[in-house]
């Protein structure tokens, strides 16, 4: 146990472990120590003289966010000669600063406004004229204005520590230093306002939040992110029936502050006004919209007339929908349709992982092992862009505990930065860039091995032999996309018992019928020109969009996004979280009210389609599932544990989308901010490394 100091702060005797920053150890016994440069995780500055404390037998004040506490010390916080200081510091931060809170978007949760109504003075003595300096636009994502900002580099570390991108920086000296971005004029960055939301006044602001509202007018709603499978928590800014932001200010759930750009800024697709609102039946000049009742009845009637005279199915689930989506579905159509041919684009080899691993016990590393572990591998993954969230976690990690971090990469990728040591690798030759560096890896405490698409079928389960062969603990994560691959995959929307795989029924001629729900098989490049092959199949298509896939539909179901429903997503760690309903788009239904309609329309009893039955039914059947509630109700992530069992080997393909940042399939599409960043593969904007290569 780490040794314990005791010392005394206004009065109160405390104890903290030895070598604890003063503001931290009274913050650990209810005494704050108010300040704006000091924040937890991030390097220490002393920048704001916010903190300024009197301790015993010292001279002057003392700066409370770098000073160690030590045995003995006797600390003064609200003494005369305290408050004095921090209403100076205040009227220095003060001096040049607009004071137009009235239009600022921090106005009501500004930690300037909140310090000065707490410790400042109550005027001004400051007559002078103000020195002005229009605002900036930085890019789409981030507005700086120089005059609101107090120089307390939150923002540069957050970029550099945090983001590893190191994309602001401090330009001029003296009074006139101000926050400037990488690009003279511009920023070409990773665009996840992480450096606005961290920034405590209204210097940094969004250009997706700014000038909407005020804080205290939105509804604030806990719900999962659904554009990748790391799965951040993020809180929803609503108001009327709008997402206005996204943040995870509150620290809840496995992500700590950190969203990416989708997380942040890419909601706005709920509201894109090609949202299908109505559902459509196909005619010979397009689709025309239909009501509910006679699209569902179209159909169950269909659907029941392919069953009863013993027609082929195909059904292909989707890796955004629910657990309970895909649980309600998988039984829907091995009971209810009498079919076994149910697949989902699958993005990982789970089958492989949880076969190579069936035996063992705590080999599933969660979001919280990769910032935790001694040692981190990445394996053909290039994890900033298609994970941000686990490479977030390395970074901390590395950051934080010294951690080693190795990346066997077949490119150039963030870990390269920090990482002890990386290996090329040709593409397939992955698990030979790992083996050179098993010495390494076998003097190492325990090891995370985190790893992509390349490594599948046998390869997988040589990874695993290599890991036993290190002689330490050693657990894995499988890279999967989506914010729900994983729970698609646990739910069993997966071809048991010689079902076929999607590509053998995007392939196969004699489907009578072929139920696709959030999926667009046919926006991928190889089915582009041919279709599908059952040619006369009918087909039903629920989306949010009217897809390429959705185009070719008979009927076509408007479903609701993941921010407008409830239920739970099994991320790519194997962490539950549960989902709530944000807001919603008239005309649209969830996939499992839906579900469950078309199940009543055709007479069978498959049970009862609220979120809160099926989990019940899930936490009972499904293996791993049965995972405490209330973890999932306060908005934690429970592991599914211990393993999901073993899996047979599964026909299909095995591919990763290979996301980006700025990329997130069909959603991006629809997604205006991810398409405006000079950064998105479609801006109209050149980045300045493609204006040199164009140039130079
Ligand atoms: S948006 Fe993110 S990557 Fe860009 S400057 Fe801000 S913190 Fe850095
Ligand atoms: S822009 Fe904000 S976070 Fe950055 S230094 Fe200024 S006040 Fe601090
Ligand atoms: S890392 Fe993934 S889950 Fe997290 S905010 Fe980004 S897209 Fe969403
Ligand atoms: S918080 Fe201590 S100097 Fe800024």
């Amino acid at each position: 146990m780490a040794e314990l100091v005791t010392l005394t702060i206004n009065g109160q005797p405390i104890q903290a472990e030895k070598g604890t920053l003063l503001i931290e150890a009274a913050r650990q016994s209810g005494i704050e120590i108010p300040s704006f440069c000091y924040y937890e995780g991030y390097t220490l500055q002393a920048a704001c003289r916010m903190c300024l404390v009197e301790v015993e037998k010292t001279p002057k004040l003392q700066v409370g966010c770098t000073l160690p506490v030590a045995e003995g010390m006797v600390v003064r916080t609200e003494s005369d000669i305290v408050k004095q200081a921090r209403k100076g510091t205040l009227e220095m931060l003060l001096t040049n600063h607009p004071l137009d809170c009235p239009v600022c978007d921090k106005g009501g949760e500004c930690e300037l406004q909140d310090m000065v109504f707490r410790y400042g003075a109550g005027e001004s003595r400051f007559v002078e004229r103000k020195v002005h300096v229009d605002e900036q636009q930085w890019s789409p994502v981030v507005f700086f204005d120089a005059p609101r900002c107090i120089l307390c580099y939150r923002c540069v570390r957050a970029c550099n520590e945090g983001m590893g991108v190191g994309a602001l920086g401090i330009g001029n000296r003296g009074v006139i230093s101000a926050i400037v971005p990488n690009h003279h004029d511009h920023l070409e960055c990773d665009e996840c306002g992480a450096c606005i939301d961290i920034c405590p006044v209204g210097a940094l602001t969004s250009g997706s939040y700014r000038y909407q509202t005020r804080p205290w007018e939105m509804e604030h709603v806990g719900t999962i992110c659904t554009h990748c499978s790391d799965g951040c928590r993020t809180t929803l800014g609503v108001r009327n029936d709008k997402i206005i932001r996204g943040n995870n200010r509150d620290r809840s759930g496995i992500n700590d502050e950190f969203l990416c750009i989708k997380g942040r800024y890419a909601f706005d697709f709920v509201e894109h006004p090609e949202r299908l609102q109505s559902p459509m039946r196909k005619t010979a000049s397009g689709h025309e919209p239909i009501s509910w009742a006679q699209a569902l009845e179209i159909v169950a009637q269909k659907f029941s007339a392919v069953k009863a005279r013993g027609g082929k199915f195909g059904v292909i689930g989707s890796t955004r929908t629910t657990n309970e989506e895909n649980y309600f579905l998988a039984k829907f159509a091995r009971q209810g349709l009498g079919t076994k041919t149910i697949d989902h684009r699958r993005t990982g080899d789970l089958a492989g992982f949880f076969d190579a691993l069936s035996d063992r016990a705590n080999v599933l590393a969660t979001t919280s092992d990769v910032y935790t572990a001694n040692a981190v591998l990445v394996v053909g993954a290039d994890l900033a862009q298609q994970h941000p969230l686990l490479s977030f976690q390395a970074r901390a990690n590395s950051r934080h505990h010294q951690s080693h971090i190795y990346a066997v990469t077949t490119g150039p990728v963030r870990e390269d930065k920090y990482a002890t040591a990386v290996v090329r690798a040709a593409k397939g030759g992955e698990l030979a860039g790992v083996e050179t560096l098993r010495a390494k890896l076998a003097a190492e405490k325990d090891l995370v091995i985190i790893f992509g698409d390349a490594v599948q079928g046998d390869t997988l389960r040589q990874l695993v032999g290599f890991g036993d062969s290190l002689g330490i603990p050693v657990k894995y994560v499988c890279l999967v996309d989506d914010s729900n691959s994983r729970g698609a995959f646990d739910m069993g929307v997966i071809p048991r018992d010689g079902g076929l795989s999607r590509e053998q029924m995007l392939a196969a001629e004699d489907l009578e019928a072929l139920w696709i729900i959030g999926d667009n098989p046919l926006g991928e490049n190889s089915l582009k020109d041919t279709g599908f092959a059952s040619k006369n199949a009918f087909i039903v298509v629920q989306d949010l969009f009217l897809t390429e896939t959705a185009k070719q539909a008979d009927i076509v179901l408007p479903a609701a996004s993941a921010y407008e429903k409830n239920g739970t997503v099994t991320n790519v760690c194997g962490e539950i979280q549960k989902l709530k309903q944000a807001v919603r788009v008239m005309g649209t239904k969830t996939d499992l009210e839906i579900f469950g309609l078309i199940a009543k329309e055709m007479g069978l009893n498959l049970g009862i389609w609220l979120p809160e039955k099926v989990f019940d039914e899930i936490r009972k059947t499904v293996r791993g599932y049965n995972v405490p509630l209330p973890v999932l109700a306060t908005g934690g992530a429970a592991p599914t544990l211990p393993l999901n069992g073993r899996v047979a080997a599964l026909p299909g393909a095995i591919q990763s989308a290979n996301e980006t940042l700025f990329t997130s399939g069909t959603l991006s599409r629809y997604s205006k901010i991810l398409n405006e960043v000079m950064e998105s593969p479609g801006s109209l904007y050149q980045r300045t490394e493609d204006r040199g290569q164009r140039t130079g």
